[in-house]
C-alpha cells in the first residue's frame, strides 16, 4: 500500500499522480488534502509518515508547491527517508542507493509527466544494499 497525500499547492498534481498510479494498478490511501483551501503541509506530512513508519503502508508520495516544505517535514519523522525529485536521474538514484521510503514533489515546479516518469522510475527500481546500507544505517544513528 501506498501513501499519498499533498497541500493546497500540490493538490492538482496528486489527483494527476493518483490516476496514473490506479492506472498501474497501484493500490494506494490518500491522506487528503481533499481541495484546494490552504492547509499546513507538516499535518499531511505527518500522516503519511507515521502510516508509513507504522507498517500500514509501505512508502509514499508527498506533494506540496515545491516539494521542499514537505521533504523538510517527512525527513523529521524517524525511520524516513524522504528525497525532494525534480528530474528522473534522482528518482532512480534515490532508490538505488538510499532507498527512500518517500519522494517527495513539487507541483507549482514539476509537470504532470515528468512527474509520471519520476513516480514510475522511483517505484521500479531496487534498492542495492551493501555499502549503500551501512550508509542508510549511519544516517539512522543521526535519529539517536
Ligand atoms: C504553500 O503556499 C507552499 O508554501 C507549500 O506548498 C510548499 O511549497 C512549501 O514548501
Amino acid at each position: 500500500m501506498l501513501a499519498i497525500g499533498c497541500d493546497h499547492g500540490g493538490f492538482e498534481l496528486k489527483n494527476h499522480i493518483i490516476g496514473h498510479l490506479k492506472e498501474r494498478g497501484v493500490q494506494l490511501k490518500d491522506f487528503g488534502t481533499y481541495d484546494e483551501t490552504s492547509c499546513d503541509y507538516p499535518d499531511i506530512a505527518g500522516a503519511v509518515c507515521n502510516a508509513i513508519v507504522s507498517g500500514e503502508c509501505e512508502n509514499g508520495i508527498l506533494v506540496c508547491g515545491t516539494g521542499i516544505g514537505m521533504s523538510i517535514a517527512a525527513n523529521k519523522v524517524k525511520g524516513i527517508r524522504a528525497a525532494l525529485c525534480t528530474d528522473v536521474y534522482s528518482a532512480k538514484m534515490t532508490k538505488q542507493h538510499n532507498n527512500s521510503n518517500v519522494i517527495c514533489l513539487g507541483g507549482r515546479v514539476t509537470g504532470r509527466e515528468l512527474a509520471f516518469l519520476i513516480v514510475d522510475t522511483w517505484l521500479d527500481e531496487t534498492f542495492l544494499g551493501g555499502r549503500h546500507q551501512n550508509r542508510i544505517d549511519k544516517i539512522h544513528l543521526l535519529e539517536k
